[in-house]
């Protein structure tokens, strides 16, 4: 711990929402606010909680019911329905914990909370506690979704650019498919629009990104938002190697094929494997799927593959046999591990945010193929801004087809533009640790948001 152990020990209560790619983020700041001396207290869903294959010793775990404690399928049609619930249910939850650890002696100072559930603000002003949201996103994709609130960006998109402060140029195809494809998923376009809904109210606003990889967007939002950059949330282990008891980094709700991945890893050589993943939720088209796997085929590169088991049924029939010379397909894997193997030259991936940070701490260099929601701006800035990949050109279906995917992967692996690409990544990677590292932009805002708790109370 690097605080002065003397000095008052605040109490945070993060509030995760119940998704892998917002439950890992969260978890790491997490990590690195105990670091700071702060006590934290992780509150997840019961369903999440009863389903983690891979938990987090450090950090403190409570437990509310959503109202949905077997799960919920179709969770994202549903999503109105559910969210519905969950602040009927939850709030009351949220409200009985809080009362339960003031009177165990551990009072709570400060709700971090995820603003896709942004009446747990509204919980931390009735108690009088500090409220800091934690925006899981891009800051990029933040700005677009906080202009669809303010109304600056009007809907349906009009004209082949959409101009917008903080931003650069970017064409309707390059904003969030709930954006671009207005009016095909309303639930959850209001969902990310919601996280604005309230956060004039909010004491803090932490962005999981680097204030040198989204200078523009971030400067722009902090005029308007307390707004700090406390990214990249990636363990300690793979960037500063500060945090000593960092072994246990996984939060998974997925079980990791952790031996036989890194077995398969050890035994090919330096930069020769592409690693494919799509996240923990996109879906693709059997169409898109038999492409990618024809296409992996035709780079002739080895290849780790991640499926999930409700995805396995579209590989094309026989291709885990007759590709297993090249190939290893798994339902889930330590991506951390993966990342950081030095086997693994490059990252087929949807562009989730999270892997996206993931890649460019690792210093990988990506093939983007993005699915929905954010990651289309995010393959946006990777290509074009912060040039660390190759966006997969789409036919007039949307699908990438295997000579593209093949083209690409090549390109990164053994072409001149790969070599461009492995530099700008080996230089992102470097800037993401000075980011966490002791006096870097993160870890700076971090110290001064413990401080800052910390005085409130001496
Ligand atoms: C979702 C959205 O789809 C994404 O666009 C948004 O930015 C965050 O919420 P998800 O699709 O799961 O997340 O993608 P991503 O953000 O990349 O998160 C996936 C997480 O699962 C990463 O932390 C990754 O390391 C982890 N993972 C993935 C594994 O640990 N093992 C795997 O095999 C695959």
């Amino acid at each position: 711990m690097e605080k002065d152990t003397s000095a008052y020990r605040a109490h945070c209560l993060v509030f995760a929402y119940p998704a892998q790619g917002h439950i890992n983020p969260i978890v790491e700041l997490s990590k690195r606010l105990k670091h700071k001396g702060v006590e934290v207290t992780l509150v997840t869903t019961t369903f999440i909680s009863k389903n983690i294959q891979k938990e987090v010793s450090s950090i403190a775990l409570e437990t509310i019911s959503d109202g949905f404690d077997e799960g919920m399928t179709g969770q994202i049609e549903n999503i109105q329905t559910y969210l519905e619930r969950f602040e009927r249910v939850g709030s009351k939850n949220l409200t009985e914990l809080l009362e339960k650890l003031s009177r165990s002696g551990r009072p709570v100072d400060c709700i971090v909370y995820d603003p896709f559930l942004p009446w747990a603000l509204d919980i931390a002003k009735k108690f009088g506690l500090v409220a800091a949201a934690f925006l899981t996103q891009s800051c990029a994709v933040d700005t677009i979704f906080y202009h669809v609130r303010t109304g600056e960006l009007k809907l349906p998109l009009r004209g082949p650019e959409v101009l917008l402060p903080g931003l650069p140029p970017l064409e309707p195809q390059d904003m969030p498919s709930f954006i671009y494809n207005w009016g095909s998923y309303p639930g959850p376009l209001d969902l990310l629009v919601g996280q604005f809904s309230n956060v004039e109210k909010a004491d803090w606003v932490l962005c999981n990104t680097i204030y040198e990889l989204e200078q523009e967007a971030v400067d722009w939002m902090s005029k308007i938002m307390p707004m700090r950059t406390v990214g990249p949330t990636i363990p300690s282990m793979f960037l500063d190697k500060r945090i000593e008891d960092d072994k246990d980094y996984g939060f998974s709700i997925f079980k990791p094929n952790t031996d036989a991945c890194v077995k398969w890893l050890n035994d090919r050589p330096k930069g020769s494997v592409v690693y494919v993943s799509f996240g923990s939720m996109a879906a693709l088209e059997a169409e898109q799927m038999e492409e990618l796997a024809w296409g992996l085929r035709m780079s002739n590169s080895y290849f780790l593959w991640v499926v999930r088991a409700e995805e396995e049924a579209k590989l094309p029939k026989n291709f885990v046999e007759e590709t297993s010379e090249k190939g290893f397909v798994v339902q889930w894997c330590p991506q951390l591990e993966v990342l950081a193997h030095e086997a693994v030259g490059c990252f087929v991936t949807h562009c989730g945010w999270n892997s996206t940070l993931e890649a460019l701490s690792s210093g990988v260099p990506m093939v983007a193929m993005p699915q929905w929601t954010d990651q289309s701006t995010n393959a946006k800035y990777i290509m074009d801004f912060w040039k660390m990949g190759l966006k997969a050109p789409a036919d007039e279906k949307g699908l990438v087809r295997r000579e593209a995917a093949a083209h690409c992967i090549r390109e990164i692996m053994e072409g001149e533009r790969g070599e461009v690409i492995k530099k700008n990544a080996f230089k992102w990677r470097k800037l993401a640790k000075e980011a966490v590292d002791k006096g870097g932009s993160s870890d700076k805002n971090i110290e001064e948001f413990v401080a800052k708790l910390v005085a409130r109370k001496s």
